[in-house]
């Protein structure tokens, strides 16, 4: 499986995936220069690209140059891991079934438009909810909606603050992503090893 990852931050889930040593990753996408994970990525000697859709005259024009990319590097799965951007959906369909995203709570509950860092974990401890945690789900046309592949939870303490909480759930990210990947690995080869009609 040739994986790029999509990041817009510190990236330290792109990290737990280039550490992990399963994945073939051949291309970092990254919306801002600033981002972290494309130092990351730099240092593990994997290709980036930075793609910011406000630096396009129009999506089409974004959507040529994001497939343009993916393509040059024969990507056939996409992981995004803090990416801040909507995908297109011409992109999306493209991916169907192979785009992932990592969501840091138990969807359905706590995502959404405007749910994501540090919100989510202030929903949750405003919600008084007793356990929170990360999913990892496919990704379709709207925000964190698409069908899930893996969820694992942590516990939500009465004294936790949202930093509290936040540094719980990104180690169990750490563990779950790589998990979740190595099933869309094994989903896929035994799609392609189907016998045909
Ligand atoms: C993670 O909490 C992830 O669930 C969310 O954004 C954060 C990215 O962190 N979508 P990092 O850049 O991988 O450190």
């Amino acid at each position: 499986m040739r994986l790029a990852v999509f990041a817009s931050g510190g990236g330290s889930n792109l990290q737990a995936i280039l550490d992990c040593g399963d994945f073939n990753v051949v291309l970092v996408v990254s919306n801002t220069p600033r981002a972290g994970a494309l130092e990351r990525a730099r240092r593990a000697g994997v290709d980036t690209a930075v793609l910011d859709p406000a630096g396009f005259c129009g999506e089409a024009a974004y959507v040529a140059a994001l497939m343009a990319a993916l393509d040059d590097r024969n990507v056939d799965a996409i992981a995004l891991a803090g990416y801040l951007r909507k995908i297109p959906p011409a992109v999306v369909a493209a991916y169907r079934g192979s785009m992932v995203n990592i969501h840091p709570a138990l969807l359905p509950a706590f995502g959404g438009k405007g749910l994501y860092g540090r919100r989510v974990h202030e929903a949750v401890i405003r919600a008084g909810v007793r356990k929170s945690g990360a999913t990892v789900h496919f990704v379709d046309e709207e925000y964190d909606t698409g069908p899930i592949l893996l969820q694992d939870s942590v516990a939500v303490y009465p004294d936790d603050t949202p930093d509290s909480l936040a540094r719980r759930v990104l180690a169990l990210e750490h563990a779950l992503y790589p998990r979740a990947l190595r099933l869309l690995q094994d989903l896929r080869h035994s799609a392609t090893d189907q016998p045909s009609p």
